[in-house]
């Protein structure tokens, strides 16, 4: 494959001013060990803009009050600025009602929401659940609860050394007792992005559920969940530039409607008295207590920030820096590269012969540039090609191909000193 050039690259972006990006992120204009910041750590989480740390410092020095609790203004400003959150990532993920849109903590939380209730009311002793073998630890561990629990079955869709699901494994997996496709739209340490249309299609077909980690997918392209009809859908707000602390699950309403509630509390309640409680209505009947409301107006501005900037054309740059990174770091000599599938995004994962991963994470940030290293909550993609660990550089908007000039040369720092 033929990687485009840094000039040809910016070329075709050249409306893609970066230096202006990276003028709204206060937290990249600082010096590390006397080094300037290079941020490669973008897929453990994003830094965030301006506007979101203003929207939350706003927000509390003027707005804030508990949501759908008070008759009183500031209660008002609170509920309204909420739900106008909801109606903002309702529209950036295509759903078809804010009926479908559930706060969480984060992705972590919205799987666990779903391999709880949905496992409650939907999978049976003898049913089966489909992972495959790249999945975050968050995307098997609720799952093989759940099998523990339901005396269900966890099956593996493996991928092959390119990091490419098998995709006649995965038809060979399907039959009628799958329940569930739980599966990630992009790999956090490989970078593939899998067929998420096509895999609902054949799931669908034996008429199993998909839920679809998107986690490492929204930040980077567009995610449209009635194009790839999937019935669930979860991803974190601090890795698409807002606050931590929020998480967003989609999900069809045939499903949600039928599940019941993950936790028990405030506001996903209609009544309660000690005989009978009565479920409030979608999506609260998921929401109890308090969600982080602040976290979730940050992500509508996120969410607002990003679209005003163009998620293809980020999608475009990123495409380009991805390219030239994998290029550049290749080039070095003497290394395993990580994931080399056909449709790749996010992050180039790697391992010099004879350095350890931690050696190379820690030497490179004396000379300010931060990548993550070890198993990126992924052991069974590690022990997939029998390493202990990798090295990840992962992208963002306001990531320079002179940022990867540096890592490069980082990097042929660390291999002349072993
Ligand atoms: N899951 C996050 C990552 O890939 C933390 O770094």
């Amino acid at each position: 494959m033929a990687y485009p050039t840094q000039t040809a690259a910016m070329e075709d972006l050249d409306t893609f001013d970066v230096q202006r990006i990276r003028e709204d992120f206060p937290i990249l204009h600082q010096k590390v060990y006397g080094k300037p910041l290079v941020y490669l750590d973008n897929g453990a989480t994003t830094q965030k803009p301006s506007v979101v740390i203003d929207t939350i410092a706003d927000f509390y020095r003027q707005r804030n009050s508990n949501i759908h609790r008070g008759v009183h203004y500031l209660s008002d400003q609170a509920t309204t600025a909420f739900e106008d959150a909801r109606k903002t990532v309702r529209r950036f993920i295509n759903a078809p009602h804010e009926r479908q849109i559930i706060f969480t903590r984060g992705t972590t939380e919205s799987i666990n929401l779903v391999a709880f209730s949905f496992g409650e009311r939907f999978v049976n002793a003898g049913d089966e659940i489909l992972v495959s073998e790249m999945e975050h630890h968050s995307n098997i561990v609720p799952w093989q609860m759940l099998c523990e629990r339901r005396g269900a079955k966890l099956r593996v869709i493996p991928f092959d050394d390119k990091g490419e699901l098998v995709w006649e494994k995965f038809e060979e997996l399907l039959n009628p007792r799958v329940k569930m496709v739980a599966i990630t739209f992009v790999s956090n340490s490989l970078g593939t992005v899998n067929p998420i249309a096509r895999i609902v299609e054949k799931a669908h077909a034996v008429g199993a559920a998909v839920l679809v980690d998107a986690a490492q997918a929204v930040q980077h392209k567009v995610v449209d969940v009635q194009a790839l009809d999937c019935d669930f859908l979860a991803f974190s707000g601090h890795k698409v530039y807002a606050s931590t602390g929020i998480g967003v699950l989609y999900g069809k309403e045939k499903w949600l409607e039928r599940m019941p509630p993950y936790q028990g509390g405030g506001d996903m309640i209609k009544s309660v008295s000690f005989e009978k409680t009565v479920f409030n209505e979608l999506p609260f009947k998921f929401e109890a207590g308090t969600v982080d409301y602040v976290a979730a107006i940050s992500l509508g501005t996120a969410i607002d920030y990003l679209e005003g900037i163009g998620l293809e054309r980020v999608e475009a740059y990123e495409d380009q820096l991805l390219r030239y990174a994998t290029e550049r770091i290749t080039s070095l000599g003497d290394l395993r590269l990580f994931g080399q599938a056909r449709e790749k995004a996010g992050s180039v994962s790697f391992l010099f012969d004879g350095i350890h991963h931690y050696d190379t994470g820690l030497m490179v940030d004396k000379m300010g540039v931060a990548l993550r290293t070890g198993t990126h909550c992924t052991e069974p993609v590690m022990q997939h090609f029998g390493v202990t660990g990798t090295v990840r550089a992962s992208f963002a908007l306001y990531n320079t191909f002179e940022e990867i000039d540096i890592l490069v040369e980082a990097l042929a720092r660390v291999k002349r000193m072993f």
